[in-house]
């Protein structure tokens, strides 16, 4: 059951709601918002740390018309996600890069941020206290969406005298309405995500915003997705909408490289991991459209899509197809490689795996 916002604190969760699986359809999750039990909140002045963080129960929160999120954007998030293994415990996928993630983009959004022990013990007492939305090993994830926001009132331009650091939660599947089927992507060569200088390489809630446009047409055309290039050449990979992008010839894997306007994917720096002890040779560097055109195989990674595979990309109405539309075998070799360590499934030799 869930409350209709007035919050209230819990010492811990009810024991008999943690042990049973939620009563949902678990073979049928896409990535739609599933209000759970319990979300996190700790709050902060400006200049101050972030203290005294508690569960409640899930539910709307207050703010004020004029809070800086609302008004000026002063807000960044994240996304990890939590699995259930067949022995019963639940791993958490490198959730310390997630906080550091967020400090770095906190400090481009003149925010305070949590520790990085208090964000990734945040983590673990909001999925505990969800035990009960993991999905079944195999059916999906339970995605854990911190917040952070300017929560206090602005009236002119400032940072927020208050912040706000929130959890919550909700069991997932795959990411794509193709599930694990290729995405077709469309080149959009008059919109950009990013500019060198801005806010690009951080997650600020604002960059997510402003692919909104040029997303929407891309889906009333039929295509999956969006894949951006950099706004002064216009000829470079920068990311698509919600992952970061990589091609493949021979043994070659290439990603554009991080220079402030495209996000540090923790799936991306995984995946490089990966494919260089799979024997891979792997760059991060400028990657053209032209090169992209001529690639063998194309992936997109990301918390949310993990690894999914390009079917076909679409430039200035020329279409060009990947894999004979089928799923190239290096995207499904580390797809299978990178989620049977995510799932508890292959020995975690990397050290990335946090077992609750
Ligand atoms: C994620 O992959 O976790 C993201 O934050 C992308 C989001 C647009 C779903």
């Amino acid at each position: 059951a869930i409350n209709s916002g007035n919050s209230f604190r819990v010492a811990s969760p009810a024991s008999d709601v943690a042990s049973e699986l939620a009563d949902i359809d678990w073979d049928n999750l896409g990535f739609g918002f599933m209000p759970t039990d319990y979300m996190y909140s700790m709050k902060c002045s400006q200049g101050e740390n972030f203290s005294k963080g508690e569960l409640q129960r899930f539910g709307n929160i207050e703010l004020s018309p004029s809070a800086g999120i609302l008004n000026y954007g002063q807000g960044l998030f994240e996304g990890l996600k939590a699995y259930r293994k067949h022995d019963g415990n639940i791993l958490l996928f490198r959730p310390e890069e997630n906080a550091t993630r967020l400090k770095m983009g906190a400090e481009r959004m003149c925010m305070p941020s949590p520790s990085v022990e208090q964000f990734v013990e945040a983590v673990k007492a909001t999925v505990l206290a969800n035990e009960r939305w993991i999905p079944p090993p195999g059916k999906g994830s339970l995605y854990i969406r911190p917040l952070l926001m300017g929560s206090g009132a602005v009236l002119g331009l400032a940072p927020a005298p208050e912040y706000t650091f929130l959890i919550y939660v909700s069991p997932v599947g795959n990411y794509f309405k193709e599930g694990l089927a290729p995405i077709n992507l469309v080149v959009e060569t008059e919109m950009h995500r990013a500019t060198p200088g801005g806010t690009g390489g951080v997650k600020t809630i604002g960059n997510y915003a402003a692919v909104l446009k040029a997303q929407s047409a891309a889906k009333a055309k039929g295509y999956s997705d969006v894949l951006y290039l950099d706004c002064v050449q216009k000829k470079y990979l920068e990311e698509v909408s919600s992952c970061n992008v990589f091609i493949v010839k021979g043994n070659l894997i290439v990603t554009p490289a991080i220079k402030g306007t495209i996000l540090p994917g923790i799936t991306r720096k995984s995946i490089i991991d990966v494919a260089i002890s799979q024997g891979f040779e792997v760059e991060e560097r400028q990657v053209s459209v032209d090169e992209l055109l001529d690639a063998d195989e194309v992936f997109c990674t990301g918390t949310a899509v993990v690894v999914s595979p390009v079917g076909s990309i679409t430039h200035q109405g020329r279409r060009v197809t990947y894999g004979n539309d089928g799923v190239g075998l290096v995207s499904q070799q580390l797809y299978s490689a990178l989620t049977s360590l995510q799932m508890g499934l292959s020995e975690d030799k990397m050290g990335w795996i946090v077992e609750l």
